[in-house]
Protein backbone atom coordinates (compact mmCIF):
# COMPACT_ATOMS: atom_id res chain seq x y z
CA UNK A 1 0.00 0.00 0.00
CA UNK A 2 3.19 2.22 1.11
CA UNK A 3 4.84 1.28 -1.75
CA UNK A 4 1.47 1.85 -4.70
CA UNK A 5 1.19 5.86 -2.97
CA UNK A 6 4.92 6.26 -3.62
CA UNK A 7 4.48 5.62 -7.07
CA UNK A 8 1.45 7.87 -7.48
CA UNK A 9 2.97 10.51 -5.69
CA UNK A 10 5.92 10.11 -7.96
CA UNK A 11 3.27 10.16 -11.09
CA UNK A 12 1.42 13.37 -9.50
CA UNK A 13 4.74 14.86 -9.18
CA UNK A 14 5.73 14.48 -12.67
CA UNK A 15 2.07 15.92 -13.60
CA UNK A 16 2.70 19.33 -11.86
CA UNK A 17 5.69 19.92 -12.62
CA UNK A 18 5.05 21.57 -15.91
CA UNK A 19 1.53 23.75 -14.21
CA UNK A 20 2.49 26.94 -12.29
CA UNK A 21 -0.05 28.43 -9.95
CA UNK A 22 0.75 31.91 -8.69
CA UNK A 23 -3.00 32.88 -7.24
CA UNK A 24 -4.16 32.04 -4.13
CA UNK A 25 -7.95 31.41 -3.95
CA UNK A 26 -10.28 33.39 -2.12
CA UNK A 27 -10.83 33.31 1.29
CA UNK A 28 -6.68 32.44 1.87
CA UNK A 29 -5.32 34.15 4.79
CA UNK A 30 -1.64 34.95 5.99
CA UNK A 31 -0.08 35.89 8.80
CA UNK A 32 3.71 35.84 10.83
CA UNK A 33 4.39 34.36 13.69
CA UNK A 34 6.28 34.77 17.46
CA UNK A 35 6.21 33.53 20.55
CA UNK A 36 6.36 34.79 23.94
CA UNK A 37 10.10 33.44 25.38
CA UNK A 38 11.53 34.06 22.19
CA UNK A 39 10.61 38.02 21.92
CA UNK A 40 9.17 39.91 25.23
CA UNK A 41 12.19 39.60 27.23
CA UNK A 42 11.41 41.37 30.58
CA UNK A 43 11.99 37.60 31.99
CA UNK A 44 11.44 38.64 35.88
CA UNK A 45 9.53 42.36 35.86
CA UNK A 46 6.59 43.32 37.09
CA UNK A 47 5.50 39.90 38.97
CA UNK A 48 6.91 37.56 35.92
CA UNK A 49 8.13 34.37 36.96
CA UNK A 50 10.90 31.92 35.68
CA UNK A 51 10.40 29.58 33.26
CA UNK A 52 12.22 26.71 32.15
CA UNK A 53 14.10 28.37 29.82
CA UNK A 54 15.34 31.03 31.84
CA UNK A 55 16.69 28.62 34.05
CA UNK A 56 18.42 26.79 31.81
CA UNK A 57 19.67 29.60 30.09
CA UNK A 58 20.72 31.23 33.14
CA UNK A 59 22.38 28.21 34.99
CA UNK A 60 23.93 26.48 31.87
CA UNK A 61 23.99 28.99 29.66
CA UNK A 62 26.97 26.77 27.78
CA UNK A 63 23.97 24.86 26.50
CA UNK A 64 22.83 27.75 24.41
CA UNK A 65 24.99 28.48 21.46
CA UNK A 66 26.38 31.68 21.42
CA UNK A 67 25.77 31.88 25.50
CA UNK A 68 22.67 34.55 25.02
CA UNK A 69 19.22 33.82 26.94
CA UNK A 70 15.68 35.38 27.21
CA UNK A 71 16.05 38.24 29.08
CA UNK A 72 15.37 40.84 26.97
CA UNK A 73 15.16 39.30 23.73
CA UNK A 74 13.65 41.70 21.11
CA UNK A 75 12.13 43.39 24.29
CA UNK A 76 8.42 42.79 22.71
CA UNK A 77 6.93 43.28 26.24
CA UNK A 78 8.46 47.58 26.13
CA UNK A 79 7.82 47.81 22.30
CA UNK A 80 5.25 45.76 21.52
CA UNK A 81 3.91 48.94 19.65
CA UNK A 82 6.72 48.53 17.40
CA UNK A 83 6.06 44.85 16.63
CA UNK A 84 2.57 46.31 15.68
CA UNK A 85 3.82 48.38 13.68
CA UNK A 86 5.85 45.75 11.45
CA UNK A 87 3.03 43.87 11.21
CA UNK A 88 1.10 46.63 9.37
CA UNK A 89 3.93 47.40 7.05
CA UNK A 90 3.79 43.28 6.33
CA UNK A 91 -0.01 43.84 6.03
CA UNK A 92 -0.64 40.44 7.98
CA UNK A 93 -4.41 39.01 8.02
CA UNK A 94 -3.46 37.78 11.45
CA UNK A 95 -0.51 38.04 14.12
CA UNK A 96 0.12 34.58 15.85
CA UNK A 97 1.64 35.07 19.26
CA UNK A 98 2.01 33.34 22.38
CA UNK A 99 1.13 33.94 26.62
CA UNK A 100 3.82 33.42 29.24
CA UNK A 101 2.05 31.17 31.48
CA UNK A 102 4.80 32.38 34.13
CA UNK A 103 3.60 36.10 33.10
CA UNK A 104 0.17 35.12 33.98
CA UNK A 105 0.38 32.87 36.72
CA UNK A 106 3.55 33.36 38.86
CA UNK A 107 2.87 30.20 40.52
CA UNK A 108 2.02 28.01 37.07
CA UNK A 109 -1.22 27.67 39.61
CA UNK A 110 -4.56 29.52 39.32
CA UNK A 111 -3.80 30.46 42.85
CA UNK A 112 -2.24 34.02 42.04
CA UNK A 113 -2.94 35.97 38.89
CA UNK A 114 -0.64 38.59 37.84
CA UNK A 115 -2.46 41.74 37.14
CA UNK A 116 0.01 42.95 35.03
CA UNK A 117 -0.10 39.71 32.62
CA UNK A 118 -3.42 40.55 31.86
CA UNK A 119 -2.53 44.48 31.31
CA UNK A 120 0.51 43.71 28.86
CA UNK A 121 -1.72 41.29 26.93
CA UNK A 122 -4.81 43.20 26.86
CA UNK A 123 -2.49 46.09 25.67
CA UNK A 124 -1.13 44.22 22.66
CA UNK A 125 -4.28 42.55 21.76
CA UNK A 126 -5.93 46.41 21.87
CA UNK A 127 -3.35 47.42 19.88
CA UNK A 128 -3.60 44.59 17.02
CA UNK A 129 -7.28 45.10 16.94
CA UNK A 130 -6.99 49.10 15.92
CA UNK A 131 -5.26 47.52 13.01
CA UNK A 132 -7.56 45.10 12.12
CA UNK A 133 -4.87 42.33 12.78
CA UNK A 134 -6.67 38.78 14.19
CA UNK A 135 -4.93 37.06 16.72
CA UNK A 136 -4.12 33.78 16.58
CA UNK A 137 -2.82 32.99 20.38
CA UNK A 138 -1.00 29.71 21.61
CA UNK A 139 -1.54 29.00 24.90
CA UNK A 140 1.86 26.93 24.95
CA UNK A 141 5.07 27.64 23.28
CA UNK A 142 7.12 25.58 25.71
CA UNK A 143 8.08 28.36 28.50
CA UNK A 144 6.48 26.06 31.34
CA UNK A 145 6.58 27.80 34.70
CA UNK A 146 9.91 26.72 36.84
CA UNK A 147 7.68 25.82 39.53
CA UNK A 148 5.83 23.15 37.83
CA UNK A 149 8.37 21.55 36.60
CA UNK A 150 10.07 21.53 40.00
CA UNK A 151 6.73 19.10 40.56
CA UNK A 152 7.88 17.19 37.05
CA UNK A 153 6.75 18.94 34.66
CA UNK A 154 4.57 17.27 31.60
CA UNK A 155 5.68 13.84 33.24
CA UNK A 156 2.76 14.79 35.78
CA UNK A 157 -0.48 13.80 35.37
CA UNK A 158 -1.75 16.97 37.58
CA UNK A 159 -0.26 19.57 34.52
CA UNK A 160 -3.67 18.09 33.19
CA UNK A 161 -5.37 20.13 35.95
CA UNK A 162 -3.14 23.19 36.02
CA UNK A 163 -3.28 23.67 31.62
CA UNK A 164 -7.15 23.47 31.80
CA UNK A 165 -6.92 25.87 34.42
CA UNK A 166 -4.55 28.21 32.70
CA UNK A 167 -6.51 27.83 29.93
CA UNK A 168 -9.90 28.62 31.70
CA UNK A 169 -8.35 31.64 33.10
CA UNK A 170 -6.79 32.76 29.01
CA UNK A 171 -10.37 32.05 28.00
CA UNK A 172 -11.82 33.90 30.40
CA UNK A 173 -9.52 36.89 30.50
CA UNK A 174 -9.25 37.33 26.74
CA UNK A 175 -11.71 35.17 24.84
CA UNK A 176 -14.04 38.48 23.88
CA UNK A 177 -10.80 39.31 21.89
CA UNK A 178 -8.86 36.30 20.47
CA UNK A 179 -11.55 33.83 18.35
CA UNK A 180 -8.71 31.51 17.18
CA UNK A 181 -6.50 29.26 19.88
CA UNK A 182 -3.88 26.84 19.45
CA UNK A 183 -3.72 24.97 22.51
CA UNK A 184 0.02 23.64 22.02
CA UNK A 185 3.05 24.44 20.05
CA UNK A 186 5.04 21.42 18.66
CA UNK A 187 4.15 18.32 21.17
CA UNK A 188 6.82 16.50 19.63
CA UNK A 189 9.65 19.31 20.69
CA UNK A 190 7.93 19.67 23.79
CA UNK A 191 7.77 15.43 24.99
CA UNK A 192 11.07 14.15 22.84
CA UNK A 193 13.33 17.26 22.98
CA UNK A 194 12.82 18.79 26.29
CA UNK A 195 12.13 15.42 28.33
CA UNK A 196 13.43 12.54 26.04
CA UNK A 197 16.64 14.50 25.38
CA UNK A 198 18.23 17.74 25.86
CA UNK A 199 17.54 19.62 22.92
CA UNK A 200 14.78 21.67 24.75
CA UNK A 201 14.39 23.11 27.76
CA UNK A 202 14.03 21.68 30.64
CA UNK A 203 16.67 19.05 28.77
CA UNK A 204 15.41 16.03 31.64
CA UNK A 205 16.89 13.45 28.70
CA UNK A 206 14.75 10.47 30.54
CA UNK A 207 15.15 9.02 26.80
CA UNK A 208 12.48 6.82 25.95
CA UNK A 209 10.56 6.78 29.11
CA UNK A 210 9.97 10.86 30.34
CA UNK A 211 8.96 11.36 26.86
CA UNK A 212 6.06 9.16 26.67
CA UNK A 213 4.97 10.07 30.07
CA UNK A 214 5.16 13.80 28.56
CA UNK A 215 2.82 12.57 25.63
CA UNK A 216 0.14 11.11 27.85
CA UNK A 217 -0.23 14.13 29.62
CA UNK A 218 -0.09 16.67 27.60
CA UNK A 219 -2.62 15.14 24.96
CA UNK A 220 -4.90 14.75 27.91
CA UNK A 221 -4.54 18.36 29.22
CA UNK A 222 -4.94 19.21 25.17
CA UNK A 223 -8.22 17.25 24.96
CA UNK A 224 -9.40 18.73 28.37
CA UNK A 225 -9.00 22.38 27.85
CA UNK A 226 -10.75 21.89 24.28
CA UNK A 227 -13.97 20.02 25.75
CA UNK A 228 -13.71 23.19 28.57
CA UNK A 229 -13.54 25.63 25.45
CA UNK A 230 -16.16 24.08 23.39
CA UNK A 231 -18.26 23.42 25.98
CA UNK A 232 -18.46 26.17 27.92
CA UNK A 233 -16.73 29.32 26.05
CA UNK A 234 -17.71 28.20 22.43
CA UNK A 235 -21.36 29.23 22.89
CA UNK A 236 -20.54 32.64 24.00
CA UNK A 237 -17.08 33.16 22.08
CA UNK A 238 -17.86 31.79 18.92
CA UNK A 239 -14.36 31.10 18.31
CA UNK A 240 -12.00 27.88 17.42
CA UNK A 241 -9.34 25.77 18.49
CA UNK A 242 -6.80 23.65 17.49
CA UNK A 243 -3.29 22.28 17.96
CA UNK A 244 -0.13 22.87 15.94
CA UNK A 245 1.96 19.90 14.87
CA UNK A 246 5.18 19.78 13.76
CA UNK A 247 6.96 17.43 11.47
CA UNK A 248 9.74 16.57 9.73
CA UNK A 249 8.96 14.88 6.57
CA UNK A 250 10.37 11.18 5.87
CA UNK A 251 10.98 10.29 2.86
CA UNK A 252 12.25 6.92 1.36
CA UNK A 253 15.71 7.62 -0.02
CA UNK A 254 15.21 5.79 -2.77
CA UNK A 255 10.94 5.22 -3.58
CA UNK A 256 11.56 1.69 -5.57
CA UNK A 257 13.12 0.38 -2.07
CA UNK A 258 9.84 -1.54 -0.31
CA UNK A 259 11.98 -1.39 2.83
CA UNK A 260 12.78 2.27 2.83
CA UNK A 261 9.08 3.56 1.91
CA UNK A 262 7.83 1.21 5.06
CA UNK A 263 10.22 2.66 7.27
CA UNK A 264 9.64 6.32 6.36
CA UNK A 265 5.90 5.18 7.36
CA UNK A 266 6.61 4.07 10.67
CA UNK A 267 9.30 7.53 10.97
CA UNK A 268 6.30 9.88 10.38
CA UNK A 269 4.32 8.00 12.65
CA UNK A 270 6.35 8.17 15.16
CA UNK A 271 7.19 12.30 14.30
CA UNK A 272 3.59 13.25 13.09
CA UNK A 273 1.41 10.38 13.93
CA UNK A 274 2.37 10.35 17.53
CA UNK A 275 0.26 13.68 17.88
CA UNK A 276 -2.18 14.01 15.18
CA UNK A 277 -2.89 9.90 14.75
CA UNK A 278 -5.09 10.19 18.97
CA UNK A 279 -6.64 13.48 17.21
CA UNK A 280 -7.24 12.97 13.73
CA UNK A 281 -8.60 9.72 12.84
CA UNK A 282 -11.79 7.97 13.14
CA UNK A 283 -10.32 5.20 15.45
CA UNK A 284 -8.22 7.23 17.67
CA UNK A 285 -5.23 6.37 19.95
CA UNK A 286 -1.54 6.12 19.55
CA UNK A 287 -0.44 4.45 15.69
CA UNK A 288 -0.50 0.71 16.35
CA UNK A 289 2.74 1.17 14.59
CA UNK A 290 4.49 2.53 17.98
CA UNK A 291 2.60 1.15 20.45
CA UNK A 292 3.61 -2.57 19.06
CA UNK A 293 7.26 -0.97 18.31
CA UNK A 294 7.60 0.05 21.86
CA UNK A 295 6.34 -2.97 23.11
CA UNK A 296 8.11 -4.86 21.67
CA UNK A 297 11.37 -3.02 22.74
CA UNK A 298 9.89 -2.51 26.15
CA UNK A 299 9.69 -6.35 26.18
CA UNK A 300 13.34 -7.12 25.18
CA UNK A 301 14.28 -4.95 28.02
CA UNK A 302 12.75 -6.64 30.93
CA UNK A 303 10.42 -4.36 31.86
CA UNK A 304 6.74 -5.76 32.48
CA UNK A 305 5.08 -3.27 30.92
CA UNK A 306 5.81 -1.29 27.67
CA UNK A 307 7.09 2.57 28.14
CA UNK A 308 4.45 3.60 26.12
CA UNK A 309 1.03 2.05 26.11
CA UNK A 310 -2.64 2.86 24.09
CA UNK A 311 -4.96 5.02 25.84
CA UNK A 312 -7.96 3.38 27.59
CA UNK A 313 -11.18 2.96 25.74
CA UNK A 314 -11.93 6.49 27.54
CA UNK A 315 -9.35 8.94 26.69
CA UNK A 316 -9.16 7.90 22.93
CA UNK A 317 -13.08 9.00 22.76
CA UNK A 318 -12.39 11.70 24.70
CA UNK A 319 -9.01 13.23 22.95
CA UNK A 320 -10.42 12.25 19.31
CA UNK A 321 -11.89 14.93 17.18
CA UNK A 322 -10.24 17.97 19.60
CA UNK A 323 -9.18 20.19 17.41
CA UNK A 324 -11.26 22.17 14.70
CA UNK A 325 -8.21 22.02 12.47
CA UNK A 326 -5.01 20.72 11.56
CA UNK A 327 -2.48 23.28 12.56
CA UNK A 328 0.90 22.07 10.41
CA UNK A 329 4.65 23.12 11.91
CA UNK A 330 6.87 22.32 8.66
CA UNK A 331 10.53 22.89 8.16
CA UNK A 332 12.15 20.56 6.34
CA UNK A 333 12.29 16.87 4.87
CA UNK A 334 14.34 14.37 5.60
CA UNK A 335 15.68 10.86 4.02
CA UNK A 336 15.43 7.43 5.43
CA UNK A 337 18.26 4.96 4.12
CA UNK A 338 17.64 1.92 5.44
CA UNK A 339 16.81 -0.33 8.34
CA UNK A 340 19.07 -0.98 11.45
CA UNK A 341 19.31 1.36 14.49
CA UNK A 342 21.50 4.61 14.24
CA UNK A 343 24.76 4.00 16.34
CA UNK A 344 23.98 7.01 18.19
CA UNK A 345 20.70 6.22 19.60
CA UNK A 346 20.69 6.40 23.06
CA UNK A 347 19.07 2.90 24.99
CA UNK A 348 15.90 3.38 25.25
CA UNK A 349 14.57 6.02 22.82
CA UNK A 350 12.23 6.85 20.55
CA UNK A 351 14.46 7.12 17.59
CA UNK A 352 15.52 3.17 18.54
CA UNK A 353 12.01 2.33 18.82
CA UNK A 354 11.26 3.70 15.65
CA UNK A 355 14.01 1.65 14.24
CA UNK A 356 15.07 3.94 11.10
CA UNK A 357 18.21 5.78 10.24
CA UNK A 358 17.60 8.88 8.68
CA UNK A 359 19.69 11.16 6.69
CA UNK A 360 19.71 14.44 5.66
CA UNK A 361 21.69 14.83 2.52
CA UNK A 362 19.08 16.18 0.53
CA UNK A 363 18.07 19.93 -0.76
CA UNK A 364 19.99 22.97 0.09
CA UNK A 365 21.26 23.93 3.12
CA UNK A 366 20.41 26.83 5.82
CA UNK A 367 21.26 28.24 8.78
CA UNK A 368 20.18 25.16 11.08
CA UNK A 369 21.92 22.25 10.74
CA UNK A 370 18.44 20.45 10.72
CA UNK A 371 17.05 22.36 7.95
CA UNK A 372 16.82 21.09 4.68
CA UNK A 373 15.22 22.82 2.01
CA UNK A 374 13.08 20.55 0.03
CA UNK A 375 10.08 22.13 -0.80
CA UNK A 376 8.42 18.57 -2.63
CA UNK A 377 8.44 17.32 1.10
CA UNK A 378 5.64 19.50 2.20
CA UNK A 379 3.81 19.01 -0.69
CA UNK A 380 3.94 15.33 0.08
CA UNK A 381 3.31 16.08 3.84
CA UNK A 382 0.36 17.81 2.66
CA UNK A 383 -1.42 14.81 0.61
CA UNK A 384 -0.45 12.27 3.45
CA UNK A 385 -2.63 14.87 5.85
CA UNK A 386 -5.10 14.45 3.45
CA UNK A 387 -5.36 10.87 3.24
CA UNK A 388 -3.97 9.73 6.78
CA UNK A 389 -6.33 12.04 9.01
CA UNK A 390 -9.57 12.40 6.69
CA UNK A 391 -8.93 15.51 4.50
CA UNK A 392 -9.02 17.91 7.72
CA UNK A 393 -8.99 21.93 7.16
CA UNK A 394 -5.47 22.62 7.50
CA UNK A 395 -3.66 25.87 8.44
CA UNK A 396 0.50 26.23 8.23
CA UNK A 397 0.91 27.80 11.69
CA UNK A 398 4.47 27.50 11.00
CA UNK A 399 7.11 27.46 7.74
CA UNK A 400 10.26 29.61 7.46
CA UNK A 401 13.92 29.61 6.82
CA UNK A 402 17.30 30.30 8.86
CA UNK A 403 20.48 32.21 7.65
CA UNK A 404 22.91 34.45 9.87
CA UNK A 405 21.29 37.65 9.21
CA UNK A 406 21.60 39.13 5.86
CA UNK A 407 19.29 42.14 4.94
CA UNK A 408 19.26 41.08 1.33
CA UNK A 409 17.65 37.34 2.17
CA UNK A 410 17.73 36.08 -1.21
CA UNK A 411 17.76 32.34 -0.12
CA UNK A 412 14.94 33.39 2.36
CA UNK A 413 12.75 34.79 -0.29
CA UNK A 414 13.75 31.72 -2.71
CA UNK A 415 12.44 29.28 0.48
CA UNK A 416 9.10 31.48 0.57
CA UNK A 417 8.60 31.43 -2.44
CA UNK A 418 8.98 27.75 -3.66
CA UNK A 419 7.31 26.11 -0.43
CA UNK A 420 4.24 28.30 -1.21
CA UNK A 421 4.40 27.39 -4.58
CA UNK A 422 4.09 23.75 -3.40
CA UNK A 423 1.20 24.60 -1.26
CA UNK A 424 -0.70 25.96 -4.57
CA UNK A 425 -0.38 22.83 -6.39
CA UNK A 426 -2.02 20.74 -3.57
CA UNK A 427 -4.68 23.04 -3.12
CA UNK A 428 -5.51 23.09 -7.08
CA UNK A 429 -4.70 19.48 -7.88
CA UNK A 430 -4.91 17.59 -4.83
CA UNK A 431 -8.00 19.31 -3.07
CA UNK A 432 -6.05 19.53 0.09
CA UNK A 433 -7.94 22.15 2.26
CA UNK A 434 -5.39 24.42 2.97
CA UNK A 435 -6.75 27.74 4.31
CA UNK A 436 -4.04 29.72 5.91
CA UNK A 437 -0.35 30.77 6.18
CA UNK A 438 1.61 31.53 8.84
CA UNK A 439 5.37 32.78 8.25
CA UNK A 440 8.12 32.19 11.01
CA UNK A 441 9.21 34.53 12.03
CA UNK A 442 7.99 38.32 12.40
CA UNK A 443 11.71 39.01 13.43
CA UNK A 444 15.20 37.74 14.44
CA UNK A 445 14.41 36.36 17.70
CA UNK A 446 16.10 33.88 20.37
CA UNK A 447 15.85 30.47 18.57
CA UNK A 448 16.40 28.02 21.76
CA UNK A 449 19.33 26.34 22.24
CA UNK A 450 21.08 28.45 19.21
CA UNK A 451 20.30 31.50 20.80
CA UNK A 452 20.93 34.46 18.51
CA UNK A 453 22.90 32.86 16.18
CA UNK A 454 20.12 31.23 13.79
CA UNK A 455 18.26 33.74 12.58
CA UNK A 456 14.21 33.51 10.87
CA UNK A 457 13.14 36.82 10.98
CA UNK A 458 11.55 39.37 8.52
CA UNK A 459 13.58 42.12 10.42
CA UNK A 460 17.03 42.08 11.76
CA UNK A 461 17.52 42.89 15.21
CA UNK A 462 20.45 43.97 16.45
CA UNK A 463 20.94 42.33 20.07
CA UNK A 464 23.99 44.51 20.73
CA UNK A 465 21.73 47.64 21.39
CA UNK A 466 19.67 48.11 24.35
CA UNK A 467 17.31 49.95 21.91
CA UNK A 468 17.22 46.35 20.06
CA UNK A 469 16.70 48.59 16.56
CA UNK A 470 15.20 46.36 13.83
CA UNK A 471 15.67 46.69 10.19
CA UNK A 472 13.72 45.46 7.81
CA UNK A 473 14.92 42.70 5.49
CA UNK A 474 14.09 42.12 1.35
CA UNK A 475 12.00 39.27 2.56
CA UNK A 476 9.53 41.66 4.51
CA UNK A 477 9.21 43.55 1.19
CA UNK A 478 8.52 40.11 -0.66
CA UNK A 479 5.89 38.30 1.95
CA UNK A 480 4.54 42.38 1.47
CA UNK A 481 3.85 42.33 -1.81
CA UNK A 482 2.81 38.50 -1.66
CA UNK A 483 -0.01 39.44 1.06
CA UNK A 484 -1.26 42.60 -0.95
CA UNK A 485 -1.87 40.94 -3.99
CA UNK A 486 -2.49 37.35 -2.97
CA UNK A 487 -0.23 35.97 -5.66
CA UNK A 488 3.67 35.34 -5.36
CA UNK A 489 5.22 38.05 -6.67
CA UNK A 490 7.18 38.37 -10.06
CA UNK A 491 9.26 41.37 -9.20
CA UNK A 492 12.62 41.13 -10.34
CA UNK A 493 14.21 42.63 -7.51
CA UNK A 494 13.72 39.42 -5.53
CA UNK A 495 16.03 37.66 -7.90
CA UNK A 496 12.83 34.38 -8.10
CA UNK A 497 12.13 33.22 -11.31
CA UNK A 498 8.24 31.39 -11.20
CA UNK A 499 8.46 27.84 -13.10
C1 LIG B 1 9.42 25.87 15.61
C2 LIG B 1 9.14 26.58 16.88
O1 LIG B 1 7.78 26.61 17.15
C3 LIG B 1 9.74 27.97 16.95
O2 LIG B 1 9.69 28.38 18.28
C4 LIG B 1 11.13 27.95 16.38
O3 LIG B 1 11.78 29.17 16.56
C5 LIG B 1 11.04 27.59 14.92
N1 LIG B 1 10.50 26.25 14.79
C6 LIG B 1 12.38 27.59 14.18
O4 LIG B 1 13.20 26.61 14.71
Amino acid sequence: MAMLTWTIIGLLALCHSSIAYTKFPPGFTFGVATASHQIEGAWNVNGKSENVWDRLSHTRPEMIADGTNGDIACDSYNRYLEDVEELEYLGVDFYRFSLSWARLLPTGRIDHVNPDGIRYYNDLLDALAEKNIEPLVTLFHWDLPQTLQDLGGWTNPKMIDYFRDYADLCFKEFGTKIKSWITFNEPYEICEDAYGDEKKAPAINSHGVGNYLCSDNLLKAHAESYHLYNETYRPVQNGRIMISINSIWYEPSDPSNAEQVVLAEVANQFKFGWFAHPIFTVEGGYPAVMVENVARQSAAEGLSKPRLEQFDDYWIQRIKGTSDFLGINHYTTWLVTGAGVDPTAKSPSWLKDIGAVATMEVGGDSASEWLRVVPTGFANLLRWCKSSYNDPPIYITENGFSDLGTLLDYDRIKYYNDYLSEILNVIYDDGVNVLGYTAWTLMDNFEWRAGFSERFGFYYVNITDPERPRTKKLSADYYRDLIANRELPQDKRYKISQK
